[in-house]
């Protein structure tokens, strides 16, 4: 659709001008990166995954009151979105021990933890996003103590809706990572994506990977598993027994 350069081109995005000046258009690429991008693949049909499943649950999220850049899904691979000034924090949600945090407390994968967790990073590739608290947060000034407040706010609530809505659909939600964004009038919404690139997504029964690990991992077919995670959001009820 788009024959103008870019805006801004990520690993997995790339965000174009419209004419409108408050709306971007994203343009979601097949290519997959993992390790900070020291492990990167193009994977045809990825792209067009991530948007249907990220439009899915950022409409089903608005229409709950969860403010969100999402507008609308224009083509199989691209979206219309509110153009935000992105808070540079990634807030990842935990339910479950998994990844890096079942690494770093020395925890075995799998293990249910007592009550979420929020973890904040800092969003800078050079620095391969560290973890950061929220004094190094105020120090860097990346948002006040309040705004975080209500980002942490915010990251439990979706947490809250997605764990229930990813069980109606046979999935276990283990864990997460959200971004937040300010509008042009100065309201923190949720933006980025929600997809299984950036969620942790388990088969209830087998435990089977529905997620990026599949790729991190080298353990089967990333497409697979996203087309089992769209189909059963699209409710088309094929798993249950
Ligand atoms: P982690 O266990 O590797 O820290 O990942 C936690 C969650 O955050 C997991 O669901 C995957 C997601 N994530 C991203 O979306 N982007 C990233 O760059 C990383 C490292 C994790
Ligand atoms: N998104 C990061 C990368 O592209 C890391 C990850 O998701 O594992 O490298």
């Amino acid at each position: 659709m788009m024959n103008q350069e870019p805006l801004y081109e990520g690993k997995a995005k790339r965000l174009f001008k419209m004419e409108n000046e408050d709306f971007l258009l994203v343009e979601y690429k097949d290519q997959a990166t993992a390790f900070n991008a020291a492990k990167k693949e193009s994977i045809k049909g990825k792209g067009k995954y991530n948007n249907e499943i990220s439009s899915i649950i950022f409409t089903m999220l608005k229409d709950i009151g969860v403010d969100n850049h999402f507008i609308m899904q224009v083509s199989e691979t691209e979206q219309i979105v509110t153009k935000t000034s992105i808070i540079p924090i990634e807030v990842v949600v935990r339910n479950v021990y998994a990844g890096s945090l079942a690494a770093r407390l020395g925890k075995e994968e799998g293990t249910v933890i007592p009550k979420p967790i929020v973890e904040f990073y800092y969003k800078d590739d050079a620095l391969g996003d560290p973890l950061i608290n929220e004094d190094h947060i105020e120090i860097l000034q990346l948002a006040t103590k309040k705004e975080l407040e209500e980002i942490r706010e915010k990251a439990l609530f979706v947490n809250n809706f997605l764990k229930d809505y990813f069980a109606s659909c046979g999935i276990r939600l283990i864990d997460f990572k959200l971004e937040f964004g300010k509008n042009n009038e100065n309201n923190i919404i949720l933006a980025d994506e929600i997809s299984p690139d950036t969620c942790r997504l388990w088969d209830m029964d087998t435990n089977e990977r529905l997620d990026k690990d599949v790729f991190r991992k080298d353990t089967g077919s990333l497409i697979g598993a996203y087309d089992k995670v769209l189909t059963r959001l699209k409710g088309e009820k094929t798993w249950l027994k």
